[in-house]
């Protein structure tokens, strides 16, 4: 099944190849900030957007472009953010300590030079919907213009609290963080801000690095400082005005994150919607962008499906379900309510309504699991069912074995784990308890009631309750009913 992403189909894979060939590109995202203003402990880019970190959205658009190119300078909690990213062990940049955007570039210099590049793109680690067509389309720009500094613009009715453009003859002469604006130092507020996405030359921009400094009301050295003397010594300062494209707008409050999230939900349901999907209730459904979902299927919202869950043809599921990580089998159905994580559910299987399938839940063909059940590191062979109340952890279940109703395997002795066997055909009567370690043949019958606390053979009959006796009762003036 294709890949999905949420982001569409690439342009050039690599830059490189599109470019002159002296000119070098690398990138750099600033992702080191904590990300004061989402009130959270979680490091801002580790944020989620449909359940992955936010970070990622903007790797899937840049690393495309600058392949083996691109580092990240990370800080607060960095520890964190390589966890979440081990495969990007190689190019984290440490910034101790958070001193501001300019200090993340100084920290970052050493890196950069010995890697010769000639142009350096730099992305605040917090705007997830940068489209990589964008960010291809504002390197020509700044390409063919021959910029030094480069940046992306936007119009906004409201600046609110972005970076102000301040322009003279239509030249950018600086960018003024909002706190430090001035009228009577820069002239009436433009309308014009700073996207927080640069393309610098490195041979001309690394230079003004040492003159950055920290007089301003935040006390941090801010990239956005370096417009000013690079316009004032004549270089190239290119503002590319895009607009008021909301999805270059960064995320720093709750509200922008979910904001967020709607634009990216909407394209990747949108997405499976041309692809032929049937996603009833769109509104109200939630993919992942790595979820890979074949035509036909049908979803009905409310639903959430997240990281690399597989739909494959045919597969119905109802409304109220979130599934996680699970490969859910051609025309298998999976009914309201159900929590399916880290699980394999096989063709034309039942599941639910309220199934709750764990990490190592296998339902091989036609299994059947119904109304609360739960399942964990647990495996019911072809056909084989569990269609009530019933704990599986542990398990093994042979093809067409039945499970009745309140089936317990009791796999936790309060220390350690064991496992429960039960063979082909086997049929557990309701309510019965299987203590593990412990195995059911093929063929066994268990009681219903029955604790079973010791091997049952194949083809066995097994009863493991007190005898049932029939009493007088004394306060009763009759004999009880012959029998
Ligand atoms: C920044 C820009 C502002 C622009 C806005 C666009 C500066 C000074 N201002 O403001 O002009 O309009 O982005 O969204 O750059 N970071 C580090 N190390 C630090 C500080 C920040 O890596 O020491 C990272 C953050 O993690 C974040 C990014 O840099 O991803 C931007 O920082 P943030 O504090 O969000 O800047 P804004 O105030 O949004
Ligand atoms: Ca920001």
């Amino acid at each position: 099944m294709s890949h999905i992403s949420a982001q569409s189909p690439v342009l050039p894979t690599d830059l490189q190849a599109a470019v002159p060939a002296h000119v070098r590109v690398g990138a750099l995202i600033l992702a080191a900030g904590k990300g004061t203003r989402m009130h959270s402990e979680t490091p801002k880019v580790l944020q989620r957007i449909l359940e992955e970190p936010m970070l990622r959205y903007l790797y899937d658009a840049v690393l495309p472009l600058c392949p083996g190119r691109t580092w990240t300078v990370i800080g607060h909690a960095a520890d964190q953010v390589r966890a979440a990213f081990p495969e990007r062990q190689n190019f984290f940049i440490e910034q101790k300590e958070q001193l501001g955007t300019g200090h993340a570039l100084q920290t970052a210099a050493p890196v950069l030079e010995s890697a010769k590049l000639t142009h350096l793109l730099v992305i605040n680690g917090d705007t997830p919907l940068l489209p990589q067509q964008t960010l291809a389309a504002f390197l020509q720009t700044a390409l063919a213009a021959d910029a030094d500094l480069a940046f992306i613009s936007l119009t906004l009715d409201d600046p609110a609290a972005f970076g102000r453009v301040v322009r003279k003859n239509g030249r950018v002469a600086a960018i003024v963080e909002a706190k430090d604006y001035d009228e009577a130092l820069h002239g009436p507020e433009p309308r014009e801000i700073n996207a927080g996405i640069y393309c610098l030359k490195l041979a001309s921009i690394l230079p003004l690095l040492d003159g950055l400094t920290r007089n301003n009301a935040n006390g941090e050295y801010y990239i956005t400082d370096l417009a000013a003397p690079a316009a004032a010594q004549g270089l190239t300062v290119i503002g590319d005005d895009r607009g008021d494209a909301p999805e270059l707008m960064g995320i720093n409050t709750p509200l922008e994150l979910v904001r967020s999230e709607e634009i990216i939900r909407e394209a990747v349901v949108l997405k499976h919607l041309r692809n032929n999907v049937i996603i009833r209730s769109a509104s109200t459904v939630r993919i992942g962008p790595d979820v890979a979902i074949a035509p036909g299927a049908d979803i009905c919202g409310p639903a959430e499906l997240y990281g690399k869950t597989v739909i494959e043809p045919g597969v119905k599921i109802a409304s109220h379900c979130r599934i996680v990580d699970a490969v859910i089998a051609e025309n298998a159905q999976v009914h309201s309510f159900s929590h399916i994580q880290e699980a394999e559910i096989g063709p034309a299987s039942l599941v639910g309504p309220y199934a709750r399938l764990r990490p190592g839940a296998v339902l091989e063909e036609a299994a059947h699991v119904g109304n609360f059940v739960e399942m964990k590191k647990a495996r019911l062979g072809k056909g084989a069912k569990a269609n009530h109340l019933t704990y599986l952890g542990d398990t093994e279940v042979g093809a067409k074995a039945n499970i009745g109703a309140g089936t317990i395997t009791c796999n936790y002795d309060g220390v350690n784990k064991h496992r429960t066997v039960i063979g082909e055909k086997a049929f557990i009567g309701s309510n019965s308890a299987l203590v593990a370690p412990v195995e059911i043949g093929a063929d066994a019958v268990v009681g219903a009631g029955s604790v079973i606390t010791t091997r049952v053979p194949a083809g066995a009959l097994a009863v493991g309750r007190g005898r049932q006796r029939n009493l007088p009762i004394l306060w009763n003036k009759g004999k009880p009913e012959k029998e």
